[in-house]
């Protein structure tokens, strides 16, 4: 153990216990001269006793008394000074250390350990890399409709597009008509301020950078613009074991059907980014914006592409951005820095803080909220090298968005 102490912690030690040595020896000491004096206190009371000469008063303790005095001073002069230089790594370490802890509590509250928590981990995934959770859907009355299997959608992002503020708001208050319960205390949940505040440290803690996020999204999507409509798919893969034995159909192999004239999936990359994750769960569709905005789409029974869920309907998105090029430029930038508390949009759009920013981040975000960077011009200081998106893969998410029928 003592090994693993500091070596300030450990000269401590070594002179607590000399302490406690000398107070040992110093007590024993008395004892015993006090057990001689029994009986001749006449002789040896401390007033009868003749104390030392002028000359030894003057010589060797005088000396001995100015040297410790010196010494002292010394110990003043250099030790105060030495640790005032120290104070400040001192102070700035304890910081990191309180840090560190708190990002040790937000990591046990967010995938307990045997003494309980309160498992963000069973609905996003362990480390927050997205997940899945059983969820009942109920209608207005509160009766059963069904029961689905809801994605979790990845945290590792989510300071990418939210700012620390509006990632508290969503932990304060939940996602109603979702699984995300409500954590705080504000919102009837059963945490603190203080484990929320440790929550964010934690998922601070374990956020992409913003080209790890990119590169991850670009790998995805070319692997969706590859992939072949799943309908097309289904009936070949039909065809193929049509004509089967009962032992040819057990080597099966469904890669081996040719479904190469089968048209893709998806028929833009703007189609595909609106829709990442709906097929294979990448990541809980963190980077998708068909989670938000359209029905069905986190149980895989998605409806009309931005048809309106949580977030609003961007099926007549052109009467909010009007004009051809110059409304796709200020969607775009919409798009980009997300929506902020009470700052408008658009032609009548007031936001709320829920629509995330996909190629601005937080800070420059924030910016925006305290009014120094506008929302709608083009020139607003957008991040050309993008967030958790780029800036092309928005605009080809908004044109789009843009091509949608009522
Ligand atoms: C029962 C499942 C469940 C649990 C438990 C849960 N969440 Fe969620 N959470 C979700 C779902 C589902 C969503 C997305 C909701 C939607 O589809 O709009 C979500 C959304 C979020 C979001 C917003 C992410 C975004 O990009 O929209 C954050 C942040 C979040 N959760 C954090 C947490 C934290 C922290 C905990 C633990 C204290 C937690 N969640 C526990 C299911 C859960
Ligand atoms: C976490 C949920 C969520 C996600 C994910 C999301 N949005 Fe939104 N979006 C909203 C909400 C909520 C609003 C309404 C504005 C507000 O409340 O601030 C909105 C508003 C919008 C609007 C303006 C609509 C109008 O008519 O006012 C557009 C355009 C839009 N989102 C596009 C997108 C695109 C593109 C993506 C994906 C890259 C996306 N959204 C992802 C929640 C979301």
């Amino acid at each position: 153990m003592l090994l693993a102490l500091t070596t300030q912690t450990s000269i401590g030690i070594v002179l607590l216990v000399i302490a406690f040595a000398v107070a040992i020896v110093y007590g024993l000491v008395n004892l015993r001269q006090g057990r001689a004096e029994v009986g001749s206190e006449i002789e040896l009371a401390p007033n009868r006793r003749p104390y030392l000469s002028d000359s030894e008063l003057e010589g060797r303790k005088l000396d001995r008394t100015l040297s410790l005095g010196l010494l002292g001073l010394f110990v003043i002069g250099i030790g105060l000074p030495l640790y005032w230089l120290q104070e400040p790594s001192r102070q700035s370490n304890e910081k990191g250390n309180i840090q560190r802890k708190f990002i040790e509590r937000g990591e046990q509250a967010f995938a307990p350990t045997a003494d309980g928590g309160f498992n963000c981990a069973f609905c996003h995934g362990t480390g927050g890399i997205g997940g899945v959770t059983p969820y009942t859907i109920t209608d207005a009355e509160g009766r059963f409709v069904k029961e689905v299997q809801w994605q979790g959608p990845a945290l590792n992002t989510v300071l990418l597009r939210y700012t620390r503020d509006e990632v508290r708001y969503v932990l304060e208050y939940g996602r109603p008509f979702s699984p995300m319960p409500a954590w705080g205390a504000k919102g009837g949940g059963p945490l603190t301020e203080q484990s929320l505040q440790n929550l964010i440290d934690y998922i601070d803690s374990i956020q992409l950078t913003k080209e790890e996020a990119q590169d991850a999204a670009a790998a995805q999507l070319a692997k969706m613009m590859k992939a072949k409509d799943p309908t097309c798919v289904a009936a070949r893969t039909e065809a193929a074991r049509a004509g089967l034995s009962g032992d040819e159909l057990d080597s099966f192999d469904p890669a081996s059907v040719d479904v190469e004239s089968c048209p893709q999936q998806w028929k833009s990359e703007g189609e595909a980014l609106f829709n990442m994750g709906y097929d294979d769960g990448f990541a809980g569709g963190a980077y998708s914006c068909g989670r938000c905005h359209t029905q069905g789409w986190s149980y895989g029974e998605k409806g009309p592409d931005g048809g309106g869920a949580f977030g609003p309907s961007l099926r007549n998105i052109t009467d909010q951005f009007p004009g051809g090029s110059v409304g796709l430029e200020q969607q775009v930038d919409f798009v980009c820095q997300g929506s902020a508390q009470g700052v408008r949009y658009g032609r009548s759009g007031m936001g709320t803080g829920r629509m995330p920013g996909f190629c601005i981040t937080p800070e420059t975000k924030l910016n925006a909220e305290n009014g120094e960077v506008g929302i709608t011009p083009k020139d607003s200081g957008l991040a050309s090298d993008g967030a958790m998106l780029t800036q092309e893969m928005v605009r080809s998410i908004v044109e789009y968005e843009r091509s949608l029928s009522r």
